[in-house]
């Protein structure tokens, strides 16, 4: 089915989801397939992301999360490394002006003091510029690491209660969520993770306790509105009880 006639179906069917979740892999088995550097399956994949970030705006998505960069993916080799932060710099460049254009608010989140200066500072200066933007929300993790994030919210919490600004009584959930990057956003309602690979790899654990789950064949640089168009509708066929039993 064409991405059109997949998108007309998502609006009949109404429910769109207002949070979807990436995890974007296979770029370098994608790039292997080819016989080219695993560099060039990420280039390939920064492509993708254009045309995922457009259908988002079609389906009239609210948040599209994106895990760009892991902070395990420090360990890569040293010029896999280099290439990723270049993209970056690079996808910032190209696509900046469309982004702000179409309305997009670019959030970078992860531990950005490991990005190279270059790369940080582009970053800062596109989330500042599209900082005003309210259609889509893109949130660009990178450096990110799940559990780290959840760390670092603790320590907020200890240092608030430490100075007296906060109450043990008063840590709850919200409290914890509060601290966390992405405070601002409602949880995923969906979490696609593309290349066949059944792992969660430390990515927004605390946010996707209810995510509905979409586990796609396709290799990241092959993924594109179809496939981003055809999880939401599989997504809208899902019963969502959050631990309750079905209305009847
Ligand atoms: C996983 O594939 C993908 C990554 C580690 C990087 C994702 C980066 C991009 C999609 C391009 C840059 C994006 C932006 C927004 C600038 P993998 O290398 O683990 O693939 P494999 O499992 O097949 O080896």
């Amino acid at each position: 089915m064409e991405p059109d006639e997949l998108l007309a179906r998502i609006r009949v069917n109404g429910a769109i989801p207002r949070h979807v979740a990436i995890i974007m892999d296979g770029n370098g088995r994608w790039a292997r397939e080819r016989n080219l550097p695993r560099p060039l399956g990420h280039r390939s994949g920064m492509k993708a992301v254009r045309a995922v970030v457009e259908g988002a705006l079609e389906a009239g998505l609210e948040v599209l999360s994106l895990f760009a960069f892991s902070q395990e993916n420090w360990q890569r080799p040293a010029p896999e490394i280099q290439a990723l932060m270049s993209l970056l710099e690079e996808y910032i460049a190209r696509e900046a002006d469309e982004l702000a254009e179409q309305g997009v608010r670019v959030l970078v989140l992860g531990d950005l003091t490991r990005l190279t200066p270059a790369a940080a500072a582009a970053a800062a200066v596109l989330v500042d510029r599209t900082a005003h933007n309210d259609k889509l929300t893109l949130n660009l993790f990178i450096s990110y690491g799940s559990r780290a994030e959840i760390v670092r919210a603790v320590r907020g919490i200890a240092e608030d209660v430490k100075a007296g600004r906060l109450r043990v009584d008063e840590i709850d959930e919200a409290a914890l969520g509060a601290r966390l990057y992405t405070a601002d956003c409602p949880d995923p309602d969906l979490l696609i993770r593309t290349s066949g690979e059944q792992r969660i790899s430390n990515f927004l654990l605390w946010q996707v306790a209810y995510a509905e789950l979409f586990l796609s064949p396709v290799l990241w640089p092959n993924f594109g509105k179809r496939d981003l168009f055809e999880a939401i509708l599989d997504f809208q066929n899902r019963d969502r009880r959050f631990g309750r039993v079905t209305a009847s």
